[in-house]
């Protein structure tokens, strides 16, 4: 038995015909965190979200909710409500009965049911159309009234895959934003499907990055930006340099590669005991880490040793401030980098440049490649 508001245990989702959505989850999640969960479509994001929320049976493994076995309890009496895409509002119905439809199956005397939806309309905002049609509302207000209709139940977890997919740029940011708002006042566990990586690095006090059925790895936004576990994390995750080697030698802080570039360092994101030398592996270092230079521009020494590769500039866009610079590297392959005007203008970068990208070592995670 555990003290977590949820927990995950090799949850498997076998479905009938033999695809297997979901293999092998783990997960522990802290009462009040929010969760984002992210992968690429059909990695079985939402296939997870349903096993959660009991619409989808589980084939192996456990659920837990507040360290109560649910594995096998039906939807119903689960504390789960969800959130679906397309939001699922019933167009005959009011906002006010639509909201109150969340609580007409668990038989709660009127008055409360009332007062319930009342404040729920209230804290929502939604007097305004309290009694209009789906037909009339607008992209955030649907949005809301889907909330409304799920947190109106007072779920101990609220479930919601891909909530702003429907919604447009700006209007996307700021819901983004008062979702959170929201959460941290209700202080219960949000798991939050999306396929957006910023979205999910924005909203989440951790992510999940699942690939394939698999998770790849669960860390904080930060963790996950700047210490990538696998190479598919490296490449899903930011905008990741990656420079492909062999590994030379590793220990518990220090790995090392050989490369078209000679010999480049990092941390290691994987067990040093367990990596043989020779094996596949990556330099993944993240842009804003990398410094553009006119090749043979002196080192500043106060940086201690850089790590450093070598190409020619192929193209250069300018978009106010930032530009936005295609280097060919020395080794053929092509990268893209993002800085600021003035660094490259005063250097005297321009289309045809040898240049060099400097980094810091501690700044790169060095990556098994098991592929
Ligand atoms: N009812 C079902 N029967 C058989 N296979 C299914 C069923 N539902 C989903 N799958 C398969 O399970 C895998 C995971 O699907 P899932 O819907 O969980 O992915 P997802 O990560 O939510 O993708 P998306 O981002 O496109 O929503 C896919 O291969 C999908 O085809
Ligand atoms: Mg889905």
């Amino acid at each position: 038995m555990s003290d977590f508001d949820l927990e995950l245990a090799s949850l498997r989702k076998v479905f009938p015909g033999g695809t297997v959505a979901v293999d092998d989850f783990d997960l522990q999640v802290e009462r009040g965190e929010f969760i984002s969960f992210v992968g690429p479509s059909g990695c079985g994001k939402t296939t997870t979200l349903r096993m959660i929320a009991g619409l989808e049976s589980i084939s192996s493994g456990g659920l837990f909710i507040r360290g109560k076995d649910v594995t096998h309890v039906p939807t119903e009496q689960r504390p789960t409500a969800t959130i679906f895409q397309n939001y699922a509002i019933f167009p005959h119905m009011s906002v006010r009965e639509n909201i109150e439809f969340g609580l007409r199956v668990r038989n709660l005397p009127g008055p409360e049911v009332k007062r319930r939806v009342d404040a729920m309309i209230d804290k929502l905002e939604l007097g305004d159309v309290a009694d209009a049609r789906e037909s009339v509302l607008s992209g955030g207000q649907k949005q809301r009234l889907a909330l409304g209709r799920g947190l109106v139940t007072e779920p101990e977890i609220l479930l919601l895959d891909e909530p702003l997919g429907a919604l447009d740029a700006n209007l996307r940011k700021s819901i983004q934003e008062e979702l959170k708002i929201l959460q941290r006042e209700l202080g219960i566990t949000f798991v939050f499907v999306t396929h957006a990586q910023a979205e999910a690095l924005s909203m989440g006090d951790r992510v999940v990055v699942m690939n394939a059925g698999q998770v790849e790895q669960i860390s904080d936004p930060f963790e996950l930006y700047t210490r990538p576990k696998s190479p598919f994390v490296a490449r899903f995750i930011g905008r990741n340099k990656i420079i492909p080697g062999t590994l030379a030698s590793a220990d518990a802080k220090t790995a090392e590669i050989a490369t078209d570039f000679g010999a480049l360092r990092g941390v290691p994101s994987f067990d040093a005991a367990s990596a043989a030398a020779g094996s596949k592996a990556m330099a993944v270092v993240p842009s804003e880490y990398v410094d553009v230079l006119p090749s043979g521009a002196p080192v500043d020494t106060a940086d201690g040793a850089l790590d450093v590769v070598t190409g020619a500039v192929q193209s250069y866009d300018r978009v106010g401030q930032v530009v936005y610079i295609a280097v060919e590297l020395t080794n053929g392959t092509g990268v893209r980098l993002e800085t600021y005007r003035e660094k490259v203008e005063d250097r005297g970068i321009a289309p045809g440049s040898q240049v060099e990208l400097r980094w810091k070592p501690e700044r790169t995670t060095i990556v098994l490649d098991a592929a």
